[in-house]
């Protein structure tokens, strides 16, 4: 008889949020929307994409987690910060190169790089990331529904950009692979494809608000805005019973334009902004952990931004290292207060 799987556990590893998602068969047969998911907090199901190992390569931690001890840590001391730890984040988007090729990854090319510019495979951060989301899924799943998990009867699903080539996706199955998922056990799933799938399984008011699309002969489009890529396709309803199916009608398409352009641009106006009369960024002798703690505060404050918001202005409370390198700079040149001020509004006018 075909091996046929207990439980689908599924990964979403994305550029810069991540989660994981269970589903019992015979739930899924009664309830398929029945997800169990771990909300990581009030407004998310997914948590930071970021990993913090120890110095010889052992996973410390990952998600919020991780960039917390981090800048804890590195607030402390940055000589030991740099001398014990491994950080890193924004790691999923060199899998997404021109012509990236599998060797790149082993070779000098492309790698992941932590938050002290030094370099690694990207498949080992990779699998330390995927470790760290099975082992907590295991363990809060367990946990909540006191159960014991047989790992040998799970389906491991994980989404990867349609517009990956195939090396890039070869470089996820190897990882995952390290982090013990079995290979005959994983199957690598286009995150457009997975969203059009799911939205079969919606309930009929949600399917209705969508346009009650999914009659057979129905084409739609999928759009992924997600924080690295943007991700686009188009499929056609095939058949709705016995089995649904779908058939693609225009291959991926898409780039590298996700939500967190948005955050390089913010940071790059500053750099271009504050210059000290050398032409020198006023930033450049600032932490890395305050640039860090700069981004996650435009993070906070991109996210309120609405299409109704008639407000021109956000405001951040800068931290107080780079507070005092402007300040002393306008007070050296106190005439570049008036110049700063007048760049910033026509950036945002
Ligand atoms: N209201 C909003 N306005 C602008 N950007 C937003 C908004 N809400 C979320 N984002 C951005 O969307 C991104 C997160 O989306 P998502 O979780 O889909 O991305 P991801 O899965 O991490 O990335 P990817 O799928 O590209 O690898 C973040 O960069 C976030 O800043
Ligand atoms: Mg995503």
């Amino acid at each position: 008889m075909a091996w046929e799987p207990d439980l689908v556990i599924g990964m979403d590893i994305g550029t810069t949020y991540s989660g994981y998602a269970c589903l019992f068969k015979d739930e899924f047969r009664s309830n398929p929307t029945n997800i169990w998911m771990h909300k990581w907090s009030q407004f998310s199901y997914k948590t930071k994409t970021c990993v913090l190992l120890k110095k010889n390569g052992e996973l410390h931690s990952f998600g919020e987690r991780a960039e917390k001890k981090f800048s804890r840590e590195f607030n402390e001391d940055r000589d030991l910060a740099y001398d014990n730890w491994l950080f890193y984040n924004n790691f999923k988007m060199v899998l997404y190169r021109e012509n990236f090729t599998a060797a790149d990854d082993c070779g000098n090319r492309y790698k992941a790089e932590d938050y002290f510019s030094r370099h690694t495979p990207l498949k080992d951060v990779m699998s330390k990331f995927i470790q760290g989301l099975k082992e907590d899924c295991f363990q809060r799943f367990c946990k909540q529904r006191n159960i014991q998990i047989n790992e040998d009867k799970i389906r491991w699903v994980i989404t990867v950009p349609a517009i990956w080539n195939e090396d890039a996706k070869s470089v996820m199955r190897t990882a995952a692979e390290m982090a013990g998922i079995p290979g005959d056990q994983l199957v690598l799933a286009l995150e457009p494809e997975a969203a059009a799938v799911s939205y079969f399984y919606l309930p009929h008011e949600e399917r209705a608000a969508m346009g009650g699309l999914g009659h057979v002969g129905d084409k739609f489009m999928i759009i992924d805005l997600g924080g690295g890529t943007v991700d686009i396709s188009a499929v056609e309803v095939i058949s709705v019973s016995p089995k649904k199916q779908l058939k693609e009608i225009i291959g991926a398409n898409g780039g590298a334009w996700g939500s967190q352009r948005i955050n390089d641009a913010f940071a790059q106006v500053c750099r271009d902004v504050f210059k000290d009369n050398n032409g020198q960024s006023v930033f450049k002798d600032c932490k890395k952990a305050d640039l860090l703690k700069m981004e996650n505060l435009f993070e906070a404050e991109k996210l309120k931004i609405t299409d109704k918001d008639d407000e021109e202005w956000i405001e951040i409370h800068l931290p107080i290292d780079m507070r005092d390198s402007i300040l002393k700079d306008v007070r050296r040149y106190p005439h570049k207060y008036d110049e700063y001020f007048k760049i910033m509004q026509c950036y945002y006018s």
